[in-house]
């Protein structure tokens, strides 16, 4: 048995050849990161999120490092999907591994627009939902509020039809297992755990905000265990029994923390802040992968999967 073999695994009825992927906003369009690896090693790759309209984000400094993590105010800076669809597409062809569109947007008509433009698109695999956005109606954010997430869901989800929905929580909701509960109740296939906490730095010489938005998303190697113990307690109350996927996300560096993920109950895990640090690191983190499974007595890795609630 191979390394490929042991890794390839099933995510809503997608072949994956393992389960790796890069995140949303850390990876680019897809082909970005093909000049530091070949992508064909990794499971997947998540596009930075893409609104209807074109978004020059917000004004720099919008990343810098924390001492254990980084926090970003990127402010979704992207091309627009009518740009996303036609400029990218042969870029997009290029993408040697499964690609995920990610939707965002502020109001229920631009996700079910770039939803359903991404649901047509022969290149793209999954829809990934980023609902870390304020509604511009109610201002409430669409993934803090159970309610507003059903809305939304209710709309969005009618409209994709042909590919997995995968919705992604934001860990600063009071209750991410109630958020998981709504999502897959309103439809999701897959939920993705998590996005940013919503954190603040300031230069205590200039006494100014660092980050020109003053709030940005913290992520990296200290959101790990956070995320863990949301990935676990989503398995076991919600995601495990609805039999609906969990990608793990937040502050994966090394196998080990991949492998805990899927302990925890992940199927896929994805990498984002390490990719600043090292565009490699996956590479490394797909063959601990695949030697911890053989090490573990497995043939195959989603016999882990959720192992440590056995
Ligand atoms: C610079 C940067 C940009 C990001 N942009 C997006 C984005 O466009 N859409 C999204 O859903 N998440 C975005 N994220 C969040 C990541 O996808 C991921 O959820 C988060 O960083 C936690 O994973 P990590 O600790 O491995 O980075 C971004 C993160 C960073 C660091």
């Amino acid at each position: 048995m191979n390394a490929s073999d042991a890794l390839a695994l099933d995510f809503c009825g997608l072949s994956m050849s393992c389960p790796v992927v890069l995140a949303a906003g850390t990876a680019g369009y897809g082909v970005e990161l093909n000049d530091a690896f070949d992508l064909a090693k990794v499971g997947a790759v998540v596009t930075k999120s893409i609104t209807r309209a074109p978004r020059e984000g917000n004004s720099p400094p919008r990343i810098i490092d924390s001492r254990a993590g980084m926090l970003n105010a990127i402010g979704l800076a992207n091309v627009g999907i009518d740009a996303f669809l036609s400029e990218q597409r042969s870029t997009r062809s290029a993408v040697q591994c499964r690609l995920f569109g990610s939707v965002a947007g502020h109001a229920t008509q631009e996700y079910i627009d770039v939803a359903s433009a991404m649901d047509g698109d022969p290149h793209i695999d999954a829809i990934e939902l980023n609902v870390s956005c304020p509604n511009t109606s109610d201002g409430l954010q669409f993934g803090e509020c159970p309610v507003a997430l059903t809305a939304l869901l209710r709309e969005v989800r009618p409209v994709v039809t042909r590919k997995p929905l995968i919705v992604k929580l934001s860990p600063n909701a009071t209750d991410i297992v109630n958020m998981a509960a709504a999502a897959i109740a309103s439809g999701a296939d897959a939920l993705t755990v998590a996005n940013t906490f919503t954190a603040m730095a300031i230069d205590v010489n200039t006494r100014a905000f660092r980050l020109s938005n003053k709030r940005g998303g913290y992520s990296g190697t200290a959101i790990h265990p956070i995320i863990v113990r949301m990935v676990h307690d989503i398995y076991a109350n919600v995601a495990r029994d609805a039999r609906k996927p969990i990608i793990g996300l937040g502050g994966v560096s090394r196998w080990e923390d991949a492998a805990e993920f899927i302990l925890a109950g992940a199927t896929l895990v994805g990498m984002g802040t390490a990719l600043f640090i090292d565009p490699r690191s996956p590479l490394a983190v797909v063959d601990g992968l695949a030697r911890w499974t053989r090490a573990q007595g497995c043939s195959h890795i989603a016999e882990l999967i959720g192992a440590v609630h056995a």
